[in-house]
């Protein structure tokens, strides 16, 4: 038998039905009646009803037009409909708007009893698969904060973790002291010169500051070797792109600069590493890089040349112009002189 705490409301203008009704479910349930319509929505407007009890035809509010309302203040709440004939007219209107089931007079007690036990045992069902579904909710809404956070942290301190390899690759390179930051400001300076967005010039700036962080895989006997390189030593040097773009690759928030740091190395004519990418096909950031990169490397002392000056530097690029580096990207910083460019 259901909990005697679930609470039927019975609706019906005429006492006898009204008053059979509580007698049948009054040993069972909190048993509440209306004489109409409007009665029995003050009664649903102040009670949790498990059940209301409808009769079809009543003087102010019909049964269809009280339950299409009861539906709309409370959608779990069970209905049914009282009714002298089970006509299909009815049956299909009750359905529509949510009733499941009928009671026909005059009662029979039994199948009373049973049609309300079904009814209020369905609504105590679906009434605690909601309270279940919203606690899971709320477990989920907080586990998935966790998690968040959790992912948040190991995003962060592996960035810690990435700035300072980058410091230790400026360790290890005596002659790269600084470069990597002279890269970014010079790379910054070219990509406002070349109308880049807000977003894409902070995208410029932080790869550039990371752009040669696959050097960390180098050995430091590669990196300051005097002598011109073997062949095998290039091409472990040529694998610090993709080395690099390894290690930036399990860092969410800088996914967008993975593809500079890629392709920093790459030339224009299609000639450069690690996979040959040609003109526009290589990312705009990532031509600037190029052009930041051995912009500052020309003007530094390195193991196997000296730094050269300014003019040099602007022969070197015009040389090079379509071939290692895009031309347009040359243009500019002719255009507007590399001093100027680096104390912007
Ligand atoms: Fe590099």
């Amino acid at each position: 038998m259901i909990n005697e705490q679930s609470k039927v409301l019975v609706v019906d203008d005429e006492v006898g039905p009204r008053e059979a009704l509580r007698m049948i479910l009054r040993d069972d349930y909190q048993v509440f009646t209306a004489e109409g319509g409007r009665q029995a929505l003050e009664h649903i407007a102040r009670e949790d009803f498990d059940m209301v009890i409808v009769d079809i035809r009543m003087p102010d509010i019909n049964g269809i037009d009280l339950l299409e309302k009861i539906k709309l203040e409370s959608p779990e709440t069970e209905v049914a409909i009282i009714t002298a004939y089970a006509s299909v007219e009815t049956a299909t209107s009750a359905l529509r708007l949510g009733a499941l089931d009928y009671l026909i007079k005059p009662f029979d007690v039994i199948s009373v009893k049973k049609i309300v036990e079904k009814d209020v045992k369905r609504r105590r069902e679906r009434r605690e698969l909601r309270q279940k579904l919203n606690k899971l909710k709320v477990d989920n809404d907080l586990l998935r904060g966790e998690i968040e956070k959790a992912y948040e942290n190991i995003q962060l301190h592996y960035l810690e973790t990435v700035n300072s390899l980058t410091a230790a690759i400026d360790a290890k390179d005596s002659y790269t002291k600084g470069h990597q930051e002279r890269v970014a400001r010079l790379a910054f300076s070219l990509g406002k010169a070349l109308n880049l967005s807000e977003k894409d010039l902070d995208l410029l700036k932080q790869a550039a500051l990371l752009h040669d962080i696959g050097k960390i895989g180098l050995s430091e006997y590669i990196l300051n070797k005097k002598e011109p390189l073997s062949e095998d030593e290039l091409n472990a040097t040529r694998q610090h792109p993709l080395i690099g773009a390894k290690i930036i690759s399990p860092v969410r928030s800088l996914q967008e600069v993975l593809p500079i740091i890629l392709h920093h190395h790459e030339r224009y004519d299609g000639k450069g590493y690690p996979f040959g990418l040609e003109a526009k096909d290589i990312p705009l950031s990532a031509r600037i890089s190029a052009v930041a990169d051995s912009v500052d490397a020309m003007l530094s002392d390195r193991p196997y040349s000296k730094a050269k000056t300014i003019e040099q530097v602007n022969k070197e690029l015009y040389c090079c112009r379509g071939t290692q580096f895009d031309p347009e990207i040359v243009d500019v910083t002719l255009k507007i002189g590399l001093q100027n460019l680096l104390r912007a």
